[in-house]
């Protein structure tokens, strides 16, 4: 009976507690991934992960990999396969709508939801008419993108919540698409939940079943004196707090939280993701880009054009406000700097440091790529906030992910045709090009 110790039922407490913790942990980090209006770039690119090839037959495999390089360079900050991020989750989409529906929608969404389709007008007013960007893609790549789609969601890991059981008809339901995306969130929170449900319950019956055995030793007589001290001990709690191990564990854990902290800390220094300065005057884009669907271009007239997307000036503003709205008080500040022949002071939000070298009309008109991909809902916000992390690193992954608009340009023919012949299949990206050798983006 000397064997009988109730020690390790402490130390067993200790480690129940610390699994607890790194339970909490994991499940904070899936709600973290959900911030205002958007969500965590780098989070979304986490949830589309890499190319299907393997699960589908040969021929697809380079389609489905081109589309896994479109996917991420144009959707993949607003759509995962099987969770909402800023539009529907897009597993299933091939049930929901035919593919002619779906390349129209990709291509001018805001055109189908003007002319009332009414699966368009339905989903535009379901996600809060956010209106989602036009994507100059040729037929050919929207179906890539989607072909890609579906080899994702057709993955044994999400066919399990993915559904087959979606409605086979293509009922375009709104309940379908919340649940195949809420549904992966979901099997991992349940199965935390039983597992600490589970967990409880053990504790509980360790400790009836410990009870149980001391009243048993107790009544017994044949005990010698070490045995009794051993059933009357209490645990003793001054002891495990001094105890050598116990300091040990609580200074390790605290050495690397601090020094998980500071990490973390030093690789936000200079980061101004969601920096959202007030504005002199109250100017929104969700009431012009958005509501009254003004160009970006009438605006920021030079971005099509040159490096620098160029701010208005006051006289922009006074070809409408000259009429509009001509008495209110935010109005009036638009006449006083005319009338001062000062600028507007507009505070600025986004800024590379000098050392880097950006160029907008090179993305915007030679690369094709939409002011939200990197600029977000810019037609959704009242004051603009910083969207992107405008990190070189986020730079240089969108270049060896994008893929380089090539067709018709006949400049590329025979470095495309020596790529191709390079590296079978694989997509002639911005970086093939050398869009992350160091002197394209550094002067
Ligand atoms: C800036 C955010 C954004 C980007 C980028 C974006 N979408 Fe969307 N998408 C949305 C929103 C929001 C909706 C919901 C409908 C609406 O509000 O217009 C949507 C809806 C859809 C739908 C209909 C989904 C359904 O369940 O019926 C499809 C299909 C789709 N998007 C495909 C794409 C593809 C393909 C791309 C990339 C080429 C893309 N989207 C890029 C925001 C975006
Ligand atoms: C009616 C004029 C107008 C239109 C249309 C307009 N903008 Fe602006 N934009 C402004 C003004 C004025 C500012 C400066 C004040 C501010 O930041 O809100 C600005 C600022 C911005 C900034 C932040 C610049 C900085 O300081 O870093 C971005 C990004 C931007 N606009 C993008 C867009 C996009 C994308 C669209 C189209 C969806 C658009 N704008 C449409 C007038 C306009
Ligand atoms: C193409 C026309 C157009 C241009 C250009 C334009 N606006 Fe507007 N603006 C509007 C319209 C339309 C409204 C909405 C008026 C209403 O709500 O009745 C508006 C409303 C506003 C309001 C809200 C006024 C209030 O008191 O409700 C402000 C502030 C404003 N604009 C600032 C600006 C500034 C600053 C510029 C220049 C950078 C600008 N606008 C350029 C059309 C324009
Ligand atoms: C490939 C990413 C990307 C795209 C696409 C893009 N921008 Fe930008 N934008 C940036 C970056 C990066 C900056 C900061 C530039 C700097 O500080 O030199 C910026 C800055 C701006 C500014 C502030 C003025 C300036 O030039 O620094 C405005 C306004 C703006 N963008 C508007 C737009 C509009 C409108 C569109 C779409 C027609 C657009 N951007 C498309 C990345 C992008
Ligand atoms: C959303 C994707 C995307 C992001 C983000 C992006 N780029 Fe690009 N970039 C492109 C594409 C696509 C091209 C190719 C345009 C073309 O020539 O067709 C390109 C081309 C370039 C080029 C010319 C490369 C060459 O081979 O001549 C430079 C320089 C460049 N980008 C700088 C930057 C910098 C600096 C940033 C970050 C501040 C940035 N880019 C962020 C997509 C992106
Ligand atoms: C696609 C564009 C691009 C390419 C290619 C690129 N950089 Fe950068 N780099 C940037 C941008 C943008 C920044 C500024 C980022 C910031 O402020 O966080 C930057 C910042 C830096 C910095 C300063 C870091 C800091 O914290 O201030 C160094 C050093 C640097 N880059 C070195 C390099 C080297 C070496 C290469 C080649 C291997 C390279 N870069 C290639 C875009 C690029």
């Amino acid at each position: 009976m000397s064997s009988f110790r109730l020690r390790p039922f402490s130390h067993w407490l200790l480690a129940l507690f610390l699994t607890f913790t790194a339970v909490g942990q994991v499940a904070a980090q899936d709600n973290a991934t959900v911030s205002k209006e958007g969500v965590t770039p780098g989070a979304t690119a986490g949830a589309a992960p890499a190319a299907a090839a393997g699960s589908a037959p040969a021929g697809d495999a380079a389609a489905i990999s081109a589309g896994d390089a479109l996917f991420k360079g144009n959707c993949a900050q607003c759509h995962a396969i099987n969770d909402v991020v800023v539009g529907p989750a897009l597993a299933g989409i091939e049930q929901r709508r035919p593919l002619p529906w779906l390349i129209k929608w990709v291509q001018n969404s805001s055109k189908m939801v003007a002319s009332g389709d009414e699966y368009a007008v339905k989903i535009f007013n379901e996600y809060q008419k956010q209106q989602m960007p036009n994507f100059a893609l040729s037929d050919e790549e929207i179906t890539s993108i989607f072909a890609y789609v579906k080899a994702e969601a057709s993955k044994p890991a999400n066919a399990a919540v993915g559904g087959d059981d979606r409605g086979a008809e293509g009922k375009p339901s709104g309940e379908v698409a919340d649940g195949a995306g809420a549904g992966a969130g979901k099997y991992v929170n349940v199965v935390l939940i039983v597992l600490i449900v589970v967990l409880i319950v053990l504790v509980v019956t360790l400790v009836i079943i410990a009870n149980i055995m001391r009243d048993v030793l107790r009544g017994r007589k044949d005990l010698d004196g070490r045995d009794v001290e051993m059933i009357d001990q209490k645990t003793d709690w001054m002891a495990i707090l001094k105890s050598g191990w116990f300091k040990g564990t609580v200074g390790t854990l605290f050495v690397l939280v601090v020094l998980y902290e500071s990490i973390q800390g030093l690789m936000a220094i200079g980061l101004q993701q969601g920096y959202q300065p007030s504005q002199p005057i109250a100017f929104s884009h969700k009431l012009h880009a958005g509501e009254h669907q003004i160009n970006c271009a009438y605006c920021h007239t030079s971005v099509y054009k040159s490096k620098s997307a160029n701010i208005p000036s006051a006289n922009i503003c006074m070809n409408c406000h000259s009429q509009i709205k001509a008495t209110s008080p935010e109005i009036k500040k638009i006449y006083r700097a005319i009338q001062r022949n000062q600028p507007i002071q507009w505070v600025r939000v986004h800024n590379l440091p000098d050392l880097a070298y950006f160029n907008h009309a090179q993305h915007t008109q030679v690369g094709g790529i939409e002011c939200q991909t990197c600029h977000g809902p810019i037609q959704n916000m009242e004051v603009v906030y910083q969207y992107s992390a405008l990190t070189m690193g986020w730079c240089i992954n969108c270049h060896r992910e994008t893929p380089l608009n090539t067709k018709g340009n006949g400049y590329y023919d025979n470095l495309v045709k020596l790529h191709d012949n390079a590296n079978a299949g694989a997509p002639f990206t911005v970086s093939s090009n050398g869009g992350t050798e160091c002197s394209k983006c550094h002067y």
